[in-house]
């Protein structure tokens, strides 16, 4: 209709930043939730997506009357992707990275640039992702005086000079090593050009302070630079598939970002899959309440349809073999089909695990933690025989026993946040197979590593 070609899509905003330097504590403090507190291991493992409309943007923002004229609200809202900022899951950061119109890049104010964090850098400068930095953590500076939710240009001027030149003494150096990756930077009340510079807003995740300049920035920026980008579309969807997951009462279901178009019950769609594309009808989209993360709530809301941008939940036979991080297409017309299934493979065909003759036996929960423990195995040179989604099940272990015959140490089973089915247990323990099992991805590894070198002595 004519009033939705009017109307902007929500940006995709993908927030990325080192380990623990606070981006979901950020989303928790936006969204009125607690979702950091519940993590194993207080660690994200998943890619999150949730739905921030533009009432509560203006909630946030509304302390900030008081300082400067704001503008207006025209976009719907914000879908904020989380990201995991743990080095192993670089796969999940780069899936992230790819479909984020905006970014916030979120730094540790007392710890600065960390591996983890330049790396960010790097996968938004490849994508030509705009972002802006949330220097976050303020309230641990040494003698900061906390004023909750309130806009930094206010708590700042209630602090100590020392205290002010202590936080710009960290910012001058985030903006040093902006400087060293190509980007000019500056804090966010100094900046002259947007379009030119990168706005540094300190913050305090924990106290929000902060947080409405930073959200009034970043719609500011979404409302005056890519409105062009984010006009609505009519067309069939466009979206990646972030999770693969059995959901109890409905089966295998996927967790997609729809960045593009519309999806509807019904609607013919192919997605990436383990063997070949899936071709497949939409029997259900469910969609979490406003403000709820899809990796974390059991609140979903069936709807006919969904359009862009949006975080959804997939319900349709077959999904059990689609691969975390291919796309996912809407057929509109049945002749475009072939033509649309070529293009998924050929997608796919970048995600895929190979597989080691001896090597150890990897079962996780998902294709998106799979990829990303046999990435990190690989990259210590430990070979994987077989990786797959799911529960330990008894010819896992029979996999096992066949390797323990030539290659003792490779003869184990990792397990990411699965399940050991009895008999396979049973089989395990009469064969001497060890598993590995647990619900943080790096202690599973630390276990696996422990045991190894023990073995070497
Ligand atoms: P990963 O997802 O594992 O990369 O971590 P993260 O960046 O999401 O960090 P998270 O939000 O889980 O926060 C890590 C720790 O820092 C938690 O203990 C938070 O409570 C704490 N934290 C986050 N933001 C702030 C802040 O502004 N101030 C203080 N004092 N602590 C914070
Ligand atoms: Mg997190």
């Amino acid at each position: 209709s004519e009033e939705r070609q009017r109307r902007l899509r929500q940006p995709i905003v993908a927030v990325l930043g080192h380990v623990d330097h606070g981006k979901t504590t950020l989303l928790d403090k936006i969204r009125g939730t607690t979702v950091a507190a519940k993590e194993p291991g207080q660690i994200t493992q998943h890619v999150g997506a949730s739905l921030v409309p533009s009432n509560v943007i203006e909630k946030v923002t509304e302390p900030l009357k008081k300082l400067i004229p704001t503008v207006k609200l025209e976009l719907p809202g914000l879908l904020f992707i989380d990201t995991p900022g743990h080095e192993i899951f670089t796969n999940l950061r780069k899936r992230g990275g790819a479909v984020a119109d905006l970014a916030i890049l979120v730094v540790d104010i007392m710890e600065g640039f960390q591996p983890q964090t330049y790396e960010a850098v790097e996968i938004l400068k490849q994508r030509k992702v705009p972002f802006i930095v949330a220097a976050n953590k303020v309230d641990r500076i040494p003698g900061w005086r906390p004023n909750p939710d309130q806009p930094i240009l206010i708590s700042m001027r209630k602090q100590d000079p020392s205290v002010i030149e202590f936080m710009d003494n960290q910012i001058y150096k985030i903006m040093g090593e902006l400087a060293k990756m190509g980007f000019d930077s500056d804090r966010f009340d100094r900046i002259k050009n947007y379009t030119r510079q990168i706005a540094i807003v300190p913050i305090s995740a924990k106290t929000g302070e902060g947080v409405p300049e930073l959200l009034a920035l970043l719609a500011g920026l979404a409302q005056r630079f890519m409105k062009g980008k984010l006009k609505y579309v009519e067309g069939p969807a466009k979206g990646v598939v972030m999770e693969v997951k059995e959901e109890p009462g409905y089966g295998s279901t996927i967790d997609t970002i729809i960045y593009d178009g519309i999806i509807k019950q019904g609607d013919t769609i192919v997605v990436g899959g383990i063997e070949e594309p899936i071709v497949t009808k939409v029997r259900a989209l469910l969609i979490p309440e406003p403000l709820q993360e899809i990796r974390a709530t059991k609140r979903f809301r069936a709807v006919d349809e969904v359009s862009a941008a949006a975080g959804v939940k997939i319900v349709a036979p077959g999904l059990d073999k689609a691969v975390a991080g291919a796309p996912i297409y809407v057929v509109e017309r049945e002749e475009d089909l072939e033509k649309i299934k070529e293009q998924v493979k050929k997608e796919v065909e970048e995600v895929l695990i190979e597989t080691d003759a001896e090597g150890v036996i990897v079962k996780a929960d998902t294709l998106g933690t799979l990829e990303a423990l046999v990435q990190f195995l690989r990259s210590r040179n430990i070979p994987v025989r077989m990786a797959r989604v799911g529960p330990v099940t008894k010819r896992d272990v029979m996999e096992a026993i066949a390797v323990k015959r030539h290659k003792k140490e490779y003869g184990v089973i990792l397990a990411f946040n699965v399940k050991v089915l009895p008999e396979a247990k049973e089989l395990a323990e009469k064969e001497g197979i060890k598993i590995f099992q647990h619900n943080v991805i790096y202690k599973l590894i630390e276990d696996f590593e422990e045991w190894l070198n023990k073995l070497k002595e």
